[in-house]
């Protein structure tokens, strides 16, 4: 290898590498930067009120999907006026720092169930499991719903029903669901084991 192809080669992997470190996520930094966030999400029974449902668990949720989320609140496509302000001006590195450390939170809180029938979610529940099946995967920004509050997962289906909350994918799979089948969906899923509260 002559002079200048070594040049070459350093300079290329100079450039390869720079993205990559931006990329890294730092779960210690991701836990830091959770402290304002912990007076709402780290107890299983917070409520948002106007409308009233309890605040979603994040700990154990898939991280690519939380940084999407923070994202969606960043650009408005997620009107919720706290969460929009809470993540106002992270940078996309501090998304992924705390969504990487969430990920890593495992523990039990309880679900807050209301009514329906998980036994006939969970049959119409068949076509969404080739997402929603706890997959945590690298890169997958399918959310688990295992273990969520159900009146938070019946809030986040019409609210796609809506079109409060834009995605195209999501607001096109629940598009005919009745009030009935939403929540026996949400009952369903609330009955799994997964998400928990932050401690
Ligand atoms: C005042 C209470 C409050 C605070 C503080 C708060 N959140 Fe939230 N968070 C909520 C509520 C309520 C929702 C559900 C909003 C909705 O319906 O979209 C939510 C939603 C979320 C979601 C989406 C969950 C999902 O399943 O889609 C994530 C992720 C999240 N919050 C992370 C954070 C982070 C990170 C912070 C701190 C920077 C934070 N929250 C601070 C109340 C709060
Ligand atoms: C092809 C994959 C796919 C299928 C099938 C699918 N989903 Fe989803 N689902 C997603 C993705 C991706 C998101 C995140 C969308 C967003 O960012 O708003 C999501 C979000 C959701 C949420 C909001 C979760 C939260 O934490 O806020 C609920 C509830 C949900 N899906 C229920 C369902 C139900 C019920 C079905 C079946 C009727 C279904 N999904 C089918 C991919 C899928």
């Amino acid at each position: 290898m002559n002079k200048k192809m070594i040049t070459l080669v350093v300079g290329v992997t100079a450039l390869l590498s720079v993205p990559m470190m931006a990329q890294a996520a730092d779960v210690e930094a991701g836990r830091d930067a959770f402290e304002t966030c912990r007076g709402c999400h780290t107890s299983p029974g917070t409520s948002n009120v106007y409308p009233t449902y309890y605040v979603p668990k994040v700990g154990g949720q898939v991280a690519a999907y939380t940084v999407a989320a923070l994202k969606a609140y960043q650009k408005s496509e997620r009107p919720h006026r706290t969460m929009m302000a809470n993540v106002h001006g992270f940078s996309d590195q501090k998304l992924e720092n705390i969504a990487a450390y969430l990920e890593t939170v495992t523990g039990s809180a309880r679900a807050n169930a209301n009514g329906g029938n998980a036994a006939n979610g969970k049959k119409l529940a068949e076509s969404c499991m080739a997402c929603h099946n706890d997959n945590t995967d690298a890169g997958a920004t399918n959310p688990r719903l295992a273990g969520q509050h159900q009146n938070y997962l019946e809030k986040a289906m019409q609210d796609y029903q809506s079109g409060a909350r834009k995605n195209a994918l999501m607001q096109s799979m629940v598009q005919g669901l009745s009030e009935d089948e939403i929540n026996d969906i949400a009952a369903y899923f609330t009955s799994l084991k997964g998400l928990t509260a932050v401690k």
